[in-house]
């Protein structure tokens, strides 16, 4: 499938078949692909937490506002974390990252405002999710990013040290009725005259 294909067929899915699980070899693919999403200075600021329990699932569905169902549902949750603690930031940098990268951190990153390094950090999640949503098409599985998510609640359910949520993917099968399916309700979008430009 081409990613056009694959862009215009894949939605955020609102109604999962509880009866369809993920296989082991396409979660261990997953995990593959989210290791390579790319980030700046290659900072690679997170943890993904991929949760098939479905004893923390359902905990985690009951503090997830309108996602509940979704939640309980779909085969996996994977739940994206970026690092809180700096000091975690820095000693994986120095442990893994090139000069140059080190340099640039230390140079342009370092003595921003702690909140700023932070949404720097929360830039890259953004990133991996939209290529971890995108994989997840290019295996045949439906996905929904949720923000709608008690995040605080998250953290503490999860037992995070140094590390918050912020955001997290539900990832199944469609239940084949989903009112939200491309074929059921045609995507929304403005056009490509309004938000590019040939210049
Ligand atoms: C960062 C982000 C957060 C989202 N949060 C939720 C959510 O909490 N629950 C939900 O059902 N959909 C959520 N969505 C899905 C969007 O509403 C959806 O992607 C958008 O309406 C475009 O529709 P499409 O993905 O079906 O093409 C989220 C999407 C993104 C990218």
């Amino acid at each position: 499938m081409s990613f056009l294909d694959l862009a215009q067929s894949r939605y955020a899915t609102k109604n999962y078949d509880s009866t369809k699980k993920i296989s082991q070899d396409k979660i261990e693919e997953l995990r593959e692909i989210i290791r390579l999403s790319p980030s700046s200075i290659n900072s690679q600021p997170w943890k993904f937490l991929f949760i098939e329990d479905e004893e923390i699932k359902s905990k985690l569905a009951e503090i997830s506002f309108h996602n509940t169902q979704k939640i309980k549902d779909a085969s996996l949750l994977v739940v994206f974390t970026r690092i809180d603690d700096i000091k975690i930031f820095e000693k994986q940098l120095h442990e893994n990252l090139s000069q140059g990268h080190i340099d640039y951190y230390n140079q342009k990153i370092k003595d921003k405002d702690e909140a700023e390094i932070k949404a720097w950090f929360e830039n890259q999640i953004y990133i991996a999710l939209g290529f971890f949503i995108s994989a997840c098409s290019s295996l045949d599985l439906d996905s929904t990013p949720m923000e709608g998510l008690e995040k605080e609640n998250y953290d503490k359910s999860l037992n995070l040290e140094g590390y918050k949520t912020v955001v997290a993917v539900a990832v199944g099968y469609k239940d084949k009725d989903d009112f939200n399916q491309p074929s059921l309700n045609p995507k929304l979008r403005l056009s490509k005259e309004e938000i590019t430009k040939l210049i």
